[in-house]
């Protein structure tokens, strides 16, 4: 019998493991995934077949998601027991001896997502610009996560592993640039307050 119910919790040990594994991982690509959406809607590419609000709606119910499998990750961490990882750990960033460092940047990019969508939900509360500031810090809670999986991953080892940050890295970073391209063609086409007509120049003269 007692060997039974050891033999049942090791299993149930083992399983929690996979799975703040597997939810990180996935949690990992949702996030990348969301993020290069989020820059598709912002640049406003569009076609027949795909609307810009269908990007606008998968980006926000993917951020969505995506905090749903961090919650998993994260129980399943501190349920787990097996390292000294407990729940505030995973808000107070570099709290647990546990990689302190690697798990911390972890759970700085929890509360810069928490922050990211709690704004976004009280949107229409805080006006568009306070929302677009606190928002730019989700450009900077991707990278924070990926060296948290990076350092603190068992499975960083394994060649699908990496292969799959490869290619989530190569997203953002293709998304990114095309984010620059499509500011710096913008700012291009809008012309200076001088060149508008009827507005006063910096010398005073009206222009014609
Ligand atoms: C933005 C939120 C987060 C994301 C997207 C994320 C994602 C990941 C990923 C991709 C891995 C690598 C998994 C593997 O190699 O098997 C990982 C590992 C890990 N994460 Fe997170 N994580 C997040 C937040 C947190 C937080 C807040 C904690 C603190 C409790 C945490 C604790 C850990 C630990 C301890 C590991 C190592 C697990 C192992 O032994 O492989 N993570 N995470």
């Amino acid at each position: 019998m007692t060997v039974g119910v050891l033999v049942a919790s090791a299993q149930n040990a083992r399983a929690l493991w996979y799975l703040a594994r597997a939810s990180g991982l996935v949690a990992m690509v949702l996030l990348t995934v969301t993020v290069v959406l989020g820059i598709v809607s912002t640049v406003g590419w569009a076609s027949a077949r795909w609307p810009r609000f269908a990007s606008q709606a998968l980006h926000r119910n993917l951020s969505l998601l995506c905090l749903a499998l961090i919650a998993i990750h994260v129980a399943t961490i501190v349920a787990d027991g097996y390292v000294p990882i407990g729940v505030l750990d995973a808000v107070v960033p570099f709290r647990t001896p546990y990689r302190r460092f690697w798990v911390g940047l972890g759970a700085g990019a929890f509360d810069l997502l928490v922050a990211v969508l709690v704004t976004s939900a009280l949107r229409r509360h805080i006006g568009h610009r306070a929302w677009r500031a606190v928002h730019w810090l989700a450009y900077a809670c991707w990278p924070i996560t990926l060296a948290h999986g990076l350092g603190s991953g068992t499975d960083t080892r394994l060649g699908p592993v990496q292969l799959l940050y490869v290619v989530c890295a190569g997203m953002v970073a293709v998304a990114v640039a095309w984010r620059l391209v499509a500011a710096g063609t913008a700012a291009k086409r809008t012309p200076r307050p001088s060149a508008l007509p009827g507005r006063h120049s910096r010398t005073g003269v009206r222009t014609p």
